[in-house]
């Protein structure tokens, strides 16, 4: 329906558009190794923010690839021969305790390690960065967020004070384009408290600058200084952790791509049950998969984790990946909105059912080998959209989860055409409609776009269908728009 809805669209204009000569420079790659999808986007094109009326918006353009899940061939790095501080680290951790660490241990270290960790001293997003996400694809996405928020919020009889958490904000692009978008909505803005939950210094320093972000000076010392979001008049402060976001306040949580960077343990089926994939030092010191004798401690979400799937569904897999940080996150999740209402969104990419092996590292727009230089890939991994649903079932009654649905439905659902339309009025150089256009595929389209009139190997991909969303409110709310 949306696919249809853009191919309607000012059919002469696209194809000005989307001719050869375009300087939207989309590649696919694939490959015919394994059963699963290969292609891959390697180029998007974003847009800057546009306004409805009245402003000049000044496209630019990104050679990217989402994080997905495309298992292409990962590439190997002949790289650096002496041990990056990190790589180090995680050698001496596995010295130190006499045996090999799990994935999740390394996954967490990699990412999030406070000195070397892949988030935590550089901006890794977009075409300098190593992957896309949807809100740096188009401004559209953070605005749709926020029509999702505040229908939330009317749902919740419109309270004056609402804490608004964004879990992951990454550039702080997502809440931006959201307060941005809602700022005409004055009742909405004024009841905002928001809170940004953020491991990365360097991030958390962008996120300020994106908000636009400015410290208001109070001559009364008793009064607590605030930051202030201009955009809004919001006032903004950042976390470690959701625990640390102050409770008692109805909240508005989104989580995008945040679910996907949380630590997974992978186990595998071997003749002496389900092993645990660890990670050891090889005799000639590089990383090493290597299975655990006997159970691990992680075994226990295993177990859980298996409870929670159908016999045929389990009999499929050899292999099998456990977030307890997923499961936790979302307990959390669910007593916090069942003690203070409201609800949270959580869009992503994955699965609603078992995950097998999805863990995949991206550097510089690249698949790479999991344990190739440490700290400067991304590493991700499929979400158990099943698992989020039975760990919030299972911590509180008060709670209901929605979906999941594809990031095309929820979308299309909240009236991203309508809003394609309007900007696409307001565009006033081809290089703008073909920014707005590719973007409104990326968002929503599924598979290669049809309009695409180029180059094959350029052909601009959706992540319509592969982004799934889903919603857990307080049951007082009802059911939440658009999982009706
Ligand atoms: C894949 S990025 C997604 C960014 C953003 N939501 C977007 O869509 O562009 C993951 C984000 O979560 C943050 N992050 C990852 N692990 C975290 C953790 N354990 N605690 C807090 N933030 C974390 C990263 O620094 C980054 O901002």
């Amino acid at each position: 329906m949306l696919r249809r809805l853009l191919l309607q669209a000012s059919t002469d204009r696209r194809r000005r558009l989307f001719a050869p000569h375009s300087s939207s420079l989309f590649r696919l790659r694939s490959s015919s190794s394994s059963s699963t999808s290969h292609s891959q986007i390697e180029t998007s094109t974003s847009v800057e923010h546009l306004e409805d009326s009245n402003q000049s918006p000044q496209p630019s353009s990104s050679i990217s690839v989402d994080r997905s899940g495309l298992y292409n061939p990962p590439e190997h790095s002949h790289g650096p021969s002496s041990d990056s501080e990190l790589v180090k680290h995680l050698k001496g951790i596995i010295k130190f305790r006499g045996g090999p660490i799990s994935v999740a241990e390394y996954m967490e270290e990699v990412l999030t390690n406070p000195k070397a960790g892949f988030y935590i001293n550089r901006d890794v997003f977009g075409a300098e960065g190593d992957f896309i996400t949807s809100p740096e694809v188009s401004q559209m996405f953070g605005e749709m967020i926020g029509v999702w928020a505040m229908s939330l919020w009317e749902q919740m009889g419109r309270p004056n004070r609402v804490n608004l958490v964004e879990l992951g904000p990454g550039r702080g692009t997502l809440m931006a384009d959201l307060l941005r978008g809602a700022s005409k909505f004055k009742n909405f803005t004024e009841s905002l408290n928001v809170h940004m939950v953020e491991c990365s210094p360097t991030l958390q320093k962008l996120q300020y600058g994106h908000l636009k972000c400015i410290d208001e000076d109070s001559s009364d010392v008793s009064v607590e200084k605030r930051t202030i979001s201009t955009l809004s008049r919001t006032p903004v402060s950042w976390h470690a952790t959701l625990e640390q976001v102050p409770a008692g306040l109805p909240t508005i949580i989104i989580a995008h791509e945040f679910f996907d960077a949380l630590p997974v343990h992978q186990f595998q089926r071997a003749s002496r049950g389900w092993c645990e994939k660890m990670i050891d030092v090889a005799e000639d010191s590089s990383f090493n998969f290597v299975l655990s004798p006997r159970p691990m401690p992680a075994t226990l979400f295993l177990m859980k984790r298996c409870k929670w799937a159908a016999a045929e569904e389990l009999a499929k897999v050899g292999q099998i990946e456990v977030c307890p940080k997923a499961m936790e996150l979302t307990q959390t999740i669910a007593n916090r909105i069942s003690s203070d209402g409201g609800g949270a969104l959580i869009i992503d990419y994955g699965l609603n059912g078992l995950v097998s092996d999805s863990l995949q590292a991206i550097r510089k727009h690249k698949f790479v080998d999991i344990l190739d230089n440490p700290g400067t890939a991304d590493l991700s991994a499929y979400v158990d959209f099943a698992s989020i649903r039975h760990s919030a079932e299972e911590v509180s009654e008060d709670v209901s989860v929605h979906g999941p649905i594809t990031q095309s439905q929820f979308l299309g659902s909240l009236g991203i055409n309508f809003r394609f339309e309007a900007l696409l009025e307001n565009c006033k150089t081809d290089e703008q409609e073909e920014s707005l256009m590719t973007g409104y595929w990326q968002l929503v389209g599924e598979g290669e776009a049809q309009f695409w009139e180029g180059p094959e190997e350029k052909t601009p991909i959706g992540m319509g269908t592969r982004y799934l969303a889903m919603a857990i409110v307080n049951k007082k709310q009802g059911i939440p728009v658009p999982f009706q």
